[in-house]
């Protein structure tokens, strides 16, 4: 798997930015614990050296539905409340207004304002405007790690949640804000993992115009042989 950034990629300027803008809008989002912060180093140097962990699986699913990502059946269960991985990708700043069909794409915070400068480095392509609000976009199209084939479910056994990196000893960069998927139950072997694109706001497939498929952790499971097995629509 080509797919092994570990974490998301901010420059310098965005991370000034997002701090600003969070401060700016009180909005406190829990900071990773000691523990958290453990899991996020390890799984971090497993993804840099294996892209993928050796528990897991990535395989082709039927229905146009690309790849997805399986605990192999001879693997421990995960256990809730386990982290998956970071999201990784690449983070920009994107007009707020302008319509988003970025398939692997988080937008962990909003309505944010740019100063003239900032705009004229940030944005090139739009001339200078003072109102003009702006999206953080977390986007794994061209770089991320196994959690961009991570596939939709309504019924998930994972969910995304923002997490604040402080100082640590374990290597791990800080960061003001970082999308972390962790396991929402337990997951066992064979099962795929699976997360809502949607958490309470409805705005991913809306904008494909497509109905998503519907599948749980047991539609598609991993045979021991690491075949796909259907198991029925849900
Ligand atoms: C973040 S990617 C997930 C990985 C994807 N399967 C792949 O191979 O790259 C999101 C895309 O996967 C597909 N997908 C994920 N879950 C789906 C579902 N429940 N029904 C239909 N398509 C799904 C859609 O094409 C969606 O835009």
């Amino acid at each position: 798997m080509k797919f092994n950034l570990p974490r998301q990629i901010v420059c310098q300027e965005i991370r000034g930015i997002i701090s600003r803008e969070m401060r700016k809008q009180k909005m406190t989002i829990p900071c990773a614990s000691r523990e958290r912060l453990k899991e996020i180093a390890k799984i971090s140097k497993a993804i840099e050296q294996w892209s993928l962990p050796k528990y897991l699986v990535c395989r082709k699913l039927p229905y146009d539905l690309g790849q997805g990502i399986f605990l192999r059946p001879d693997a421990a269960p995960i256990l809730k409340g386990q982290v998956i991985a970071p999201y990784a990708g690449e983070v920009s700043l994107v007009p707020q207004n302008r319509s988003d069909d970025a398939a692997y794409a988080f937008a962990p915070l909003s309505d944010i304002h740019l100063k003239k400068e900032e705009q004229d480095f940030l944005d090139e392509k739009n001339s200078y405007h003072p109102r003009r609000l702006y999206s953080l976009k977390l986007d794994a199209l061209k770089k991320g790690n196994f959690t961009r084939f991570i596939n939709h479910s309504e019924k998930p056994n994972i969910v995304a949640r923002l997490l604040s990196i402080p100082s640590n000893p374990y290597f791990i960069a800080p960061a003001s804000i970082e999308v972390v998927y962790i396991a929402k139950k337990v997951i066992r072997p064979g099962e795929q993992l699976l997360v809502c694109y949607e958490d309470g706001e409805k705005s991913y497939w809306g904008v494909f115009d497509i109905k998503p498929f519907p599948m749980t952790p047991q539609t598609f499971q991993l045979t021991s042989s690491l075949r796909i097995a259907n198991m029925g629509v849900e």
